[in-house]
């Protein structure tokens, strides 16, 4: 059978690299919807289709997360190419066959090393990888132990090849050392970054929202509109942070509670749903619903599909209206206003500082806030106490959703001297 795949219809040319590159590593950091996933994903369909000896390794930090993200975008693409006849997809186990030949794509996560070094191929050699949102692996000897299951000895013409996707949120992570820097950078390696100007299949509104935000969050712009690295410096949740993958079940027992802050045009809604475990001073944030644009009833509805009903919900109490909405017009119960005050905002967030994060990989707003909320520089440019008020409306949210395990006794919010008292209690002053 023959089948037609013309490459320069198909992807942008900042993708050509991935099909005629015989680098060892491939590795495309870039903005949102710049279209990494996508034409990574035609290269494994591609690669396997015309060299038989190759099967494709696709790796998470998260194995959780690949249905939805890698597996499905695959599937897409077999779609798109009009070839997803000539492949089994299955979920248990997870993994895509190529039914002519019995090649195979296995999917894999960081969390479970011991399957990752277990894969026998029943034709031809594991000699591809694929590690998407690579940004999330944090220990470069975890993406050594990978690179070794590649293995085998392949045809004459055949090679080894790694790609590696993600968006560089800081410029301290290894990734920039291991393939960027000229010092220091692997050999045989093509690295480089694409943008959503490298997609031409992106709707205006995306477009119009991406560029809103070079001008009105342009620290976060700066990775997730220009693909550039991120400056990790004066981060206000600095290592009081990390991504986990944890079950329901693990935090059964803790305390919930949901926080809610409004945006609209340029700004996202978030509602942030957590845990607390006050004995460790933890808070597990187990999901998230944020966007833009969404109207009262798609709030309620959100809050409902997350199943916030029943608990206590917190919101920003600059939309009083919304809030009586919510609650009169579309019956959404236990939802009472933020406290407000002076040094509310700080005080809170001081006490947030007081916790560690644990945050669910389901949870991608709140996540990229705590990679870019920052300090302010005075005009000497030394950090000041206050944070630039930016990219905090999932940390917002988190705030009110805290706000009765930090600053309520008997359901009232404290004064401003109960607050200062409470937050010298911690010994945080
Ligand atoms: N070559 C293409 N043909 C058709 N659709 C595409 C193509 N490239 C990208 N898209 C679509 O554009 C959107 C964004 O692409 P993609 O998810 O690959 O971006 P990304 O760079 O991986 O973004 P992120 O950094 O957010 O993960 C997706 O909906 C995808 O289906
Ligand atoms: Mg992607």
């Amino acid at each position: 059978m023959e089948i037609k795949i013309n490459l320069n219809t198909l992807v942008s040319p900042a993708y050509y690299p991935l099909f005629r590159s015989h680098d060892r590593y491939l590795v495309y950091k870039g903005s949102r919807g710049s279209g990494k996933s996508y034409a990574t994903a035609v290269k494994v369909i591609v690669d396997i289709l015309t060299h038989d000896y190759v099967n494709w390794l696709v790796i998470r930090q998260f194995f959780g997360t690949h249905k939805d993200s890698t597996f499905a975008t695959i599937k897409k693409v077999a779609h798109d190419l009009g070839v997803a006849d000539l492949f089994k997809f299955t979920v248990s186990p997870l993994e895509i066959t190529y039914k002519e030949t019995g090649q195979k794509i296995y999917f894999r996560g960081m969390d479970d090393p011991l399957k990752i070094t277990s894969i026998q191929t029943t034709q031809g050699n594991l000699c591809r990888l694929w590690l998407e949102e690579c940004y999330e692996l944090k220990r470069e000897e975890d993406v050594d132990t990978v690179e070794e299951s590649l293995r085998g000895i392949l045809p004459d013409d055949g090679f080894y090849q790694s790609v590696f996707t993600f968006n560089p949120w800081s410029d301290k992570h290894f990734l920039k050392r291991r393939f960027f820097d000229d010092k220091t950078r692997k050999k045989k390696t093509y690295a480089t970054t694409t943008t959503y100007k490298d997609n031409g299949h992106l709707n205006e509104d995306y477009i119009e929202d991406l560029e809103d935000m070079l001008i009105t969050n342009p620290n976060r712009a700066k990775v997730a509109v220009l693909g550039e690295w991120g400056i990790a410096e004066g981060l206000v949740f600095d290592g009081l942070f990390e991504q986990r993958d944890f079950s329901m079940e693990e935090i059964a027992s803790l305390p919930k509670a949901v926080g809610l802050d409004f945006g609209f045009k340029h700004d996202p809604t978030a509602g942030e749903f957590m845990a607390i475990d006050q004995q460790n001073r933890v808070v597990y944030i187990y999901d998230e619903f944020y966007q833009q644009g969404m109207l009262t009833q798609q709030i309620a509805e959100a809050i409902g599909q997350h199943k916030g009903y029943g608990m206590q919900i917190t919101a920003d109490s600059a939309e009083q209206r919304l809030i009586s909405e919510l609650s009169g017009v579309y019956g959404v119960p236990n939802i009472i206003g933020a406290g407000k005050g002076k040094d509310s905002v700080s005080q809170g967030i001081q006490y947030m500082q007081s916790y560690h994060f644990v945050v669910h990989p389901r949870v991608k707003g709140l996540l990229e806030e705590f990679n870019t909320y920052v300090y302010s520089k005075d005009k000497f440019d030394n950090w000041t106490n206050t944070p630039v008020d930016a990219n905090n409306h999932g940390i917002d949210a988190l705030r009110y959703a805290l706000e009765p395990f930090m600053f309520r006794t008997a359901g009232q919010y404290m004064s401003n001297q109960e607050r200062i008292q409470t937050i010298k209690n911690l010994g945080l002053r």
